[in-house]
């Protein structure tokens, strides 16, 4: 079976991963520029629903308001040709030297207020296309050495530049909500809020944190040696899993923007099947775009360019057909059962039973057999684990 996408499926990319040009800090760029009209047409072809961009990545940073202008109505009419939407938008808050010790966090305080004009300018525009999530990735809010940031007041930086930004959508009563993306280093030697759990803490200390989630993105975590998926789990906990960035990452090292699934495997399939099946009901537990931010090797030609976000697409639904599979096994679901995966799911107290139950309930303590669980009650975790290894390899229906 070739699994095709649909629009349904509600793929994304970010203009700055096909439009990557192969430059790293080794050597320049082993592609020309792509056009954002070639981007979103192509990008339709195979079947995505929606492009993203970083203000930077439409038109150069500079641009007069003419070259500006004329870059939106290109990618208006690109869209109304197509039926591309765009999901999401993002600012550009890391290239330009200005921003070299930060944008919202910068020690000084003149490009602190330019980054929150550069930004209030791009909420604009990401109204104006129909977007409804902001995302805000601080790759240079952060620092190399520990006497040079106070971090405390860093982080008051940021809060206050989060609040000023939720006031100025909800007084133009812009339909957008913040996605903040966690990274825990690269460019900076260290980034603040550095994973989601992070990220998370911080959200609930603003002004307005219904306005604010995450973006979490497969390789910023894996980065960090933490799991993905089980992050994730978090992240739906407590509601704020705004949208994702889908890539591959192979271990504790540079962040490597594979391909979707070219990284960790086990980890995607894990993720997968969450994101689907996850919900209360089994059904998705996600409904949003799902956003590819990888980057095409430096080693690809511009069809290597269109045949690796295609893999993206293809590694995300091959993986979904695969979690079917396992959620369909009658050998997976007795192994579930044997396993007590859905017993987890039970309030450890009954309805309306408080310490005082407990303490008088025999059967929980003065009676209960903990020496039942030497030598035996084994929870056949591993069997269950390798019950999902052989769906992932198609070894099983
Ligand atoms: C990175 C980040 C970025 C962000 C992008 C959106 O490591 O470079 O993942 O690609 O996702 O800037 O804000
Ligand atoms: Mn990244
Ligand atoms: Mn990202």
């Amino acid at each position: 079976m070739t699994p095709t996408p649909t629009r349904a499926d509600k793929f994304s990319f970010g203009l700055w991963t096909i439009g990557y040009n192969g430059t790293d800090p080794f050597g320049g760029p082993t592609r020309p520029h792509l056009d954002v009209v070639e981007a979103v047409t192509r990008l339709s072809e195979l079947g995505a629903y929606g492009l993203t961009f970083h203000d930077d990545d439409l038109f150069a940073f500079g641009s007069s308001d003419a070259e500006r202008q004329k870059q939106i109505d290109r990618l208006k009419q690109a869209m109304a040709d197509t039926g591309i939407i765009v999901p999401m938008v993002t600012t550009n808050l890391f290239s330009a030297p200005v921003f070299k010790d930060g944008g919202f966090t910068s020690n000084d305080r003149a490009v602190r207020r330019f980054a929150l004009r550069k930004v209030m300018r791009n909420l604009d525009l990401a109204a104006e296309l129909g977007a409804k999530t902001f995302v805000m990735w601080g790759g240079r809010e952060g620092a190399e050495y520990d006497a040079a940031k106070d971090i405390g007041a860093a982080l008051e930086r940021y809060r206050e530049a989060v609040n000023l930004l939720g006031d100025y959508v909800t007084d133009k009563g812009y339909d957008i909500r913040f996605a903040i993306e966690p990274k825990p280093n690269e460019p900076r030697g260290d980034i603040l809020l550095p994973t989601l759990g992070h990220a998370i803490a911080f959200i609930n200390t603003l002004e307005r944190p219904e306005l604010v989630g995450v973006n979490p993105e497969v390789g910023h975590e894996q980065m960090a040696g933490l799991n993905f998926t089980a992050g994730i789990a978090q992240a739906l906990d407590a509601g704020k899993l705004f949208h994702i960035d889908l890539n591959g990452q192979r271990g504790i090292k540079y962040d490597q923007d594979l391909v979707f699934g070219h990284g960790d495997l086990q980890n995607a399939f894990s993720l997968v099947d969450l994101l689907e099946h996850g919900g209360p009901d089994g059904g998705a537990a996600y409904d949003g775009p799902r956003h590819f931010d990888y980057k095409p090797s430096r080693t690809e030609d511009i069809d290597g360019v269109w045949s690796s976000a295609a893999a993206n697409m293809r590694m995300y639904l091959l993986l979904k057909e695969r979690a079917v599979a396992f959620r369909a096994d009658p050998e997976v679901q007795e192994a579930l059962a044997a396993a007590k995966v859905a017993e987890l799911s039970a309030p450890t107290l009954g309805a309306g039973e408080g310490y005082d139950d407990l303490l008088a309930d025999r059967a929980s303590y003065e009676d209960f057999d903990a020496d039942a669980y030497f030598g035996g009650k084994g929870f056949g975790f591993v069997r269950l684990q390798q019950l999902a290894m052989e769906h992932l390899l198609g070894a099983r229906g």
